[in-house]
C-alpha cells in the first residue's frame, strides 16, 4: 500500500473508532458483518447512526455530504418530506393486506405516462423484478438463452448472476465471452442458458446469435453501464442492439433499475430515443422504501393474465410502497427537480474537471443525469475489460480522502457511481469541490509515482 493511502486510512480509522467496535460484534453473528457483501470492505464499513435530506452521521457523530445515497436509490435525498407523509399516512390505514387496492393501478398509470409500457406488474426489489423480466421473455419467445453483457449487474438471481464480475483468467474471447458463474450455487444448467457478449461491441453480439441462431430470448442490459464506474453506450450501441433484436425476434430489455428514475424524467427510452421491450425499475422510484415493477407491452404482459407465465409476491404493492412510490413520481421526480439536479450535476462534473486539469491527474469524469464518476483511466472505457485495468489503490485514496473530509463521493466501490439528490444544494457541492480539491493533488502525485493506471487488477 503507498503512503498517501495509508496516512488516510489510518485517519480513517482514528475518526471512525465506533463503527471499527460495531464491526467487530457484528462478524460474530453476521457473515462478513454486514447484510449485503457490497457493504463489506477494508478496514471496515461505516456504520450508520441517522440521515437527512443531503447528510449523513456515521456512529462516531462524523457527518457526510452523501452522494452513495444507499448505491443510488435514494434521489429524493433522506427522509424526504413528502415521502414520509405519504408512508404516515399509509400506516394509519395498513401495511400490507395481499388484497388488491386503489393505489396499485394510480401507481401503474404513472409508470406507463413515463416509460413506453402499457402494463406493469409490482415487486420489491431489483432482482425480483429483472427476473421476472427474464422469465416473461422466455415465455414470450419460447426460447432459454437469455444474452447480457460481460460485467454487467443485474441482481443476484441465477441468470443474473453470471459474468458480474468475471477474473481475467477466465475472459475468454471478446467476441464470445466465457459464462462465468458469479460464485457458488450458481446451476451449470442456468450457466448453460446465458450468452455473454461485450458491451459496446455490437459485433460481439452479432456474433452470438450467429452462434445460437432462434434460440436467444432476450437482451437483456443496462443502457449506461453503471457497474464499471460509468460507461456510456458509443452512439449506435442502443439502437444496433434494438436492431439485431427485432431481425431475431428477441425481446430488448432494458434494466433501468438505476437509470430509470435517475437519468431524465422518462429513463433511457427518453434520453437515448430507443424503445425495449421490457423496462425493469427499482432504487429510486420507491423514495427509499422496497419497490420494483416491471412493465411491457400488453401482448407480453397478458402472458400473466392468460396464466400463462406465474407472477406473484406476499409484499408485492404493500401500502407503504405504494404510497412511497406514488409520493416520489408526483413530487420528487418531477420536471422541475430534473432541472435542479441537473444543474448540480453539471456544477459538479465541471468542478471536477477543473480540479483534475489543475492538479495534472490523468483521469475522466463520467456523468449522466444525477449520476457521475470520477474514472481513473487516461482514456475513456467502453466496457468491462477497459474497467478492470484501473489503479484500484489509486482509487482507494481518492475514496477514504473525500470521507476523511466529510464526502461519501459515492458507494465504496470503484465500480460505483456518485448519485446527487434532489436535496442536494449548491453548498453542498460547493464542499464536495473543496474536498476534492484537497484530494487532488494526492492523487496526482501518487499516479505519477505509481505510473498512469492500467497497473492492477480490480474486482471484488
Ligand atoms: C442495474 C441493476 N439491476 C438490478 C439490481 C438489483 O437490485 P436489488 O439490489 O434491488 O435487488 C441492481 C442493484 O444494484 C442494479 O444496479
Amino acid at each position: 500500500m503507498h503512503e498517501i493511502l495509508q496516512k488516510e486510512i489510518q485517519t480513517y480509522e482514528k475518526r471512525t473508532p465506533k463503527s471499527k467496535g460495531a464491526h467487530q460484534r457484528a462478524l460474530k453473528r453476521i457473515p462478513l458483518g454486514v447484510a449485503s457483501n457490497y457493504r463489506a470492505y477494508d478496514p471496515y464499513p461505516l456504520f450508520v447512526k441517522e440521515a437527512k435530506g443531503s447528510k449523513l452521521t456515521d456512529l462516531d457523530g462524523n457527518e457526510y455530504i452523501d452522494h452513495n445515497l444507499c448505491f443510488g436509490t435514494l434521489m429524493a435525498g433522506h427522509i424526504h418530506p413528502a415521502v414520509v407523509k405519504a408512508i404516515e399516512n399509509a400506516l394509519k390505514i395498513g401495511t400490507t393486506f395481499g388484497m388488491p387496492h386503489d393505489m396499485e393501478w394510480e401507481l401503474a398509470e404513472e409508470i406507463c405516462a413515463r416509460y413506453p409500457v402499457d402494463m406493469v406488474r409490482f415487486g420489491s426489489s431489483g432482482t425480483e423484478v429483472t427476473m421476472h423480466a427474464c422469465r416473461i421473455a422466455r415465455a414470450a419467445t419460447k426460447r432459454d438463452k437469455i444474452l447480457k453483457f460481460e460485467g454487467a449487474y443485474h441482481g443476484l438471481h441465477d441468470t443474473a448472476l453470471v459474468s458480474v464480475k468475471p477474473k481475467e483468467e477466465d475472459y475468454g474471447n471478446e467476441n464470445a465471452p466465457n459464462s462465468v458463474p458469479g460464485g457458488m450455487g450458481v446451476p451449470k444448467a442456468s450457466l448453460d442458458n446465458v450468452v455473454v457478449a461485450t458491451f459496446n461491441n455490437l459485433g460481439s453480439v452479432e456474433n452470438r446469435f450467429k452462434q445460437y441462431p432462434g434460440q436467444i430470448a432476450a437482451i437483456i442490459l443496462e443502457p449506461i453501464l453503471m457497474n464499471v464506474g460509468l460507461c456510456m453506450p458509443q452512439p449506435g450501441f442502443l439502437q444496433g442492439l434494438r436492431d439485431i433484436a427485432s431481425r431475431n425476434g428477441t425481446l430488448l430489455i432494458f434494466d433501468e433499475v438505476k437509470t430509470g428514475a435517475k437519468l431524465c424524467w422518462g429513463g433511457a427510452s427518453e434520453y437515448f430515443g430507443v424503445k425495449p421491450d421490457i423496462i425493469c425499475l427499482a432504487k429510486s422510484i420507491g423514495g427509499g422504501v422496497p419497490l420494483g415493477a416491471f412493465g411491457a407491452s400488453r401482448e407480453v404482459m397478458d402472458l400473466i393474465s392468460q396464466h400463462k407465465v406465474f407472477h406473484g409476491g406476499t409484499y408485492n404493492t404493500n401500502r407503504v410502497a405504494m404510497a412511497a412510490g406514488l409520493a416520489t413520481f408526483r413530487e420528487v421526480l418531477t420536471r422541475a427537480n430534473y432541472t435542479h439536479v441537473e444543474k448540480l450535476g453539471e456544477t459538479l462534473a465541471a468542478g471536477y474537471r477543473k480540479i483534475l486539469s489543475k492538479a495534472g491527474l490523468q483521469a475522466y469524469v463520467a456523468r449522466a443525469g444525477v449520476n457521475g464518476a470520477l474514472m481513473l483511466y487516461p482514456q475513456e472505457i467502453r466496457n468491462y475489460r477497459d474497467w478492470m485495468k484501473i489503479d484500484v489503490d489509486l482509487w482507494r485514496q481518492y475514496w477514504f480522502g473525500m470521507v476523511n473530509r466529510g464526502v461519501l463521493a459515492q458507494p465504496y466501490w470503484w465500480d460505483e457511481q456518485w448519485t446527487i439528490s434532489v436535496q442536494h444544494t449548491e453548498k453542498d457541492i460547493d464542499k464536495h469541490l473543496a474536498a476534492f480539491e484537497e484530494v487532488a493533488p494526492g492523487l496526482a502525485k501518487a499516479q505519477q509515482e505509481r505510473g498512469v493506471a492500467f497497473v492492477g487488477a480490480a474486482g471484488h
